[in-house]
């Protein structure tokens, strides 16, 4: 089995959704061109049935990049099957994604349909999706809590259908990586190579990367995520971690990308100006603490050999360097080389004293001392130099 997995970014649509996300087509269409430069396989732009932004959405993002496959979700009606096949019309690798859920909790409170109806209706809606589409993937919603044996008629369905894609959400984030692996190899096991198996996972536990590592274990090849992790509540499978994941610990995860990591920084970036919050400070990879550094002890071990302290280069995915924060933890040598960061690395011993006492006072009143009020002390420090 290839080690290669397929990144479906929806960003912009599973991510989009949710309180606060919302975008434009201007602010998809930036945060689409920050996800053509990482180098998704699949951008899902949109629900087009759902609204007139996401119809133009999906038709702006897929004509703008035309090389790029572009998804469309659909529910399992004519309707939302129709709309989004035509708002992918202009596409030259359109994919129409179409879900109904699965569990027997959907079916009696949401459908109150039987498991044969619901049967009959994903497999009408994929062969009705084939008409215009050769890329069809179908979800299973909620599959995480979906009977197994059930899950496994529905995906041989799915894929006799016409579909090449199977997707089976963790919907409400309930699963754990052992359980979730297990469901996943078991349609593996029954699909074989008809169909690649994906995985979306939400967040409500804090285990959608954890899930999402544990699928592709089990024999997934295809992993939905966004950047930043936003998404339907506490979010999807965050892009940078599952990808950072596979990069950084190769050895235990030897799993392959098309994504080029050093773009992952700028795609965050971009999608914070367009939605009303960013990650949060401590959000691993992307977020403002993710590479600095402020207690002595790890400064000092850092300024020494960084592999001491940090497992992924800054660089790597594209983070600017100097983030070293500088408070009341920092030590005497984080100091100085940040001084002499500053332009001023030949400072005496005597100055360096002042500028330590005026920083250490300043630290305990602010948290984090700006680069700008330690260029100040030293200024003050040298103030009585004579000219040379
Ligand atoms: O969480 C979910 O089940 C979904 C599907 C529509 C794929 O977002
Ligand atoms: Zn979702």
């Amino acid at each position: 089995m290839s080690q290669r997995v397929y990144i479906f970014d929806t960003t912009l649509r599973d991510g989009e959704q949710s309180p606060g996300c919302s975008m434009t087509v201007p602010e998809k269409l930036k945060v689409g061109a920050k996800l053509v430069d990482l180098g998704v396989d699949i951008l899902e732009a949109g629900f087009p049935i759902a609204s007139q932004g996401d119809f133009d959405a999906v038709q702006a993002v897929s004509q703008e990049f035309p090389w790029v496959q572009v998804a469309a979700l659909a529910r399992c009606t004519k309707m939302d099957i129709e709309r989004a096949a035509q708002s992918l019309s202009t596409a030259k690798r359109p994919r129409i994604h179409t879900f109904m859920a699965t569990s027997d909790i959907h079916l009696k409170f949401k459908f109150k349909k039987s498991r044969e109806q619901v049967l009959e209706d994903i497999v009408n809606s994929i062969r009705l999706a084939r008409q215009y589409c050769d890329d069809v993937e179908f979800s299973a919603e909620d599959a995480s809590r979906t009977d197994l044996d059930y899950l496994e008629l529905v995906s041989r369905e799915a894929v006799a259908a016409g579909a090449r894609t199977i997707n089976l959400p963790d919907t409400v984030g309930y699963s754990v990586p052992s359980e979730y692996a297990v469901m996943i190899g078991r349609i593996v096991k029954a699909l074989g190579d008809t169909a690649i198996v994906s995985v979306h996972c939400h967040d409500d536990l804090g285990l959608a990367v954890a899930n999402s590592l544990a699928a592709v274990e089990a024999g997934a090849r295809q992993i939905e995520c966004t950047i930043n992790g936003i998404g339907e509540r506490a979010g999807n499978c965050s892009l940078e971690e599952i990808v950072m994941i596979f990069k950084t610990r190769n050895d235990k995860a030897p799993f392959t990308t098309g994504i080029r990591t050093e773009h992952l920084y700028a795609a965050s970036q971009a999608l914070t100006s367009c939605i009303s919050f960013g990650p949060q400070p401590n959000k691993a990879i992307v977020g403002e603490n993710a590479f600095a550094h402020e207690a002595g002890i790890h400064q000092d071990g850092y300024l020494k050999n960084k592999s001491t302290y940090e497992i992924i280069d800054p660089k790597s995915v594209g983070v600017p360097e100097g983030r070293l924060v500088l408070g009341k933890h920092s030590g005497r040598h984080a100091l100085k080389q940040r001084c002499s960061d500053l332009g001023y690395g030949d400072l005496s011993k005597e100055e360096l004293d002042a500028v330590y006492q005026g920083f250490t006072a300043l630290a305990d009143r602010v948290k984090g001392v700006r680069n700008e009020a330690i260029a100040d002390l030293c200024r003050e420090a040298t103030s009585a130099r004579q000219p040379a």
